[in-house]
C-alpha cells in the first residue's frame, strides 16, 4: 500500500488554512493510504518557545487533529520528537544538501527577514528535516498547501541525490497531493494573499460561531462592483476564493452574477460565507472541546502513534546505515 505522510507545526491553534490546505486531505486519505501524520514539534524550535507550552502545544494539534476526523485506529498520528531516528536521517541528508541552494529557499529568506536576530542554522536547514520526516517512512504522497511546494521540491532533491549517489531506489520520489487537482492557497481576511498565524489574519477551527461571524463581517472589501464584467480587485478576488472554498458551486455563481450584473452587496457575501464557515466549523470545535479535556487519552494516542512510527522510520534507517556503510544494530 502506498504511504502518505504529511505534519504541522504546533505553533498555535489550526486554521481554515491548515484545514482546507492539509487536514481534509488527511482525513480523505488514511482510509485509502497506510497513512502518517505528525505533530512538527522539532521544526517549531525555530522560534524558540518554552519549555512549559512545548507538550501543551502538542496535545492542542493533536485534539484538533482528532476533531477534524483523524482516526487513530487507521492513521498513524505521531509527535516529531517521539521519534528519534528522524534525526539521524537528517543528519545524513545534510551531507548531500549544499547551502547554495537551501539559501535559496523562499521561506527562509522571508523568515530570515521576518526575523534578522534569529537566523538560526535549524531555519537554514528546515527542509532537510522536513526531508528526512517524508523519506523515512517513505511516503509517496504529501498533502500540502502550495506554500510548502518549494520545501517538497528540496525533499524530492534529497532522495534523488541519495539515489544517485549511493546507487540505490531506496528513497520514491514524494508527490504533493492535492485535494483537488492544484495547490491550494487560502488567502486571509485582511486583503493579503494568505491565511497564517504570523499574519494574524486567521480563522481558527476553535473560533465560535460569534467570533466567526465578527471576523469576517470585518474583512477587508472596497466601494463594490463598478462596471458590468469587470475583473475582481485581490480583496474581493480573496472573499470569493474563500466562498468557493467553504461553499458550494450554486452559491458560489449566485453571488458570481451579482458581482457581474454589478448588484453585489458585500454584506450579503460576507453573511453567506460567515454561514457556510460555521456551518463547518460548529462541529468540529465541539469535538476539539472534548478531545482537549482528556489528556489521558490524548497521550495514549500519542505513545502508540510513537511506536508505530518509530518501528517504520527504523526500518528505513537500518537500510540507510547499510547503504551507507555503518554497521547495523
Ligand atoms: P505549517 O505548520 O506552516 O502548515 C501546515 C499545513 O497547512 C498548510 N497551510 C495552508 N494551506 C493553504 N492555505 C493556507 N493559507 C495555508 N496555511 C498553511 C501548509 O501548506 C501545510 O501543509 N513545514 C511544514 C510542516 C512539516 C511538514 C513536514 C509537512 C514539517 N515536516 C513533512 C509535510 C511533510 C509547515 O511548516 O507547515
Amino acid at each position: 500500500m502506498d504511504i502518505v505522510l504529511s505534519g504541522i507545526r504546533p505553533t498555535g491553534n489550526l486554521h481554515l488554512g491548515n484545514y482546507y490546505g492539509a487536514v481534509r486531505s488527511f482525513v480523505k486519505m488514511q482510509n485509502e493510504y497506510n497513512s502518517f501524520f505528525f505533530i512538527a514539534d522539532w521544526h517549531s524550535l525555530t522560534t524558540h518557545p518554552r519549555p512549559q507550552d512545548i507538550q501543551q502545544s502538542a496535545r492542542t494539534i493533536l485534539a484538533e487533529y482528532l476533531a477534524c476526523g483523524l482516526d487513530p485506529e487507521k492513521a498513524t498520528i505521531y509527535v516529531q520528537s517521539d521519534v528519534p531516528e528522524t534525526i539521524e536521517l537528517y543528519l545524513y541528508l545534510n551531507m548531500n544538501t549544499y547551502i547554495g541552494e537551501l539559501g535559496r529557499v523562499t521561506t527562509f529568506k522571508e523568515k530570515a527577514r521576518q526575523q534578522p536576530d534569529n537566523v538560526n542554522a535549524g531555519l537554514f536547514t528546515y527542509p532537510t528535516l522536513m526531508a528526512a520526516d517524508i523519506l523515512q517512512h517513505r511516503a509517496k504522497f504529501v498533502p500540502v498547501g502550495k506554500d510548502q511546494e518549494q520545501n517538497m521540491e528540496m525533499a524530492r532533491k534529497c532522495a534523488r541525490r541519495f539515489n544517485n549517489i549511493y546507487q540505490t531506489e531506496l528513497f520514491p520520489e514524494p508527490q504533493n497531493f492535492y485535494f483537488g487537482n492544484e495547490a491550494l492557497k487560502v488567502p486571509g481576511l485582511d486583503g493579503s494573499g494568505k491565511m497564517g498565524k504570523s499574519e494574524g489574519n486567521c480563522i481558527y477551527l476553535c473560533d465560535d460561531e460569534k467570533v466567526v461571524r465578527k471576523k469576517v463581517m470585518r474583512a477587508v472589501t472596497d466601494n463594490g462592483p463598478q462596471e458590468m464584467n469587470s475583473p475582481k480587485p485581490d480583496v474581493i478576488q480573496n472573499l470569493f476564493t474563500l466562498l468557493h472554498i467553504v461553499s458550494d458551486e450554486e452559491t458560489y455563481k449566485y453571488f458570481d452574477e451579482k458581482w457581474n450584473d454589478c448588484t453585489l452587496r458585500y454584506g450579503d457575501l460576507k453573511k453567506q460565507l460567515a454561514e457556510d464557515m460555521v456551518r463547518t466549523l460548529n462541529p468540529i470545535r465541539e469535538r476539539i472541546e472534548e478531545y482537549k479535556s482528556n489528556t489521558e487519552l490524548l497521550d495514549k494516542i500519542a505513545r502508540m502513534g510513537a511506536d508505530k512510527a518509530r518501528e517504520s522510520a527504523a526500518a528505513t534507517l537500518r537500510e540507510v546505515r547499510k547503504i551507507i556503510g555503518f554497521r547495523v544494530y
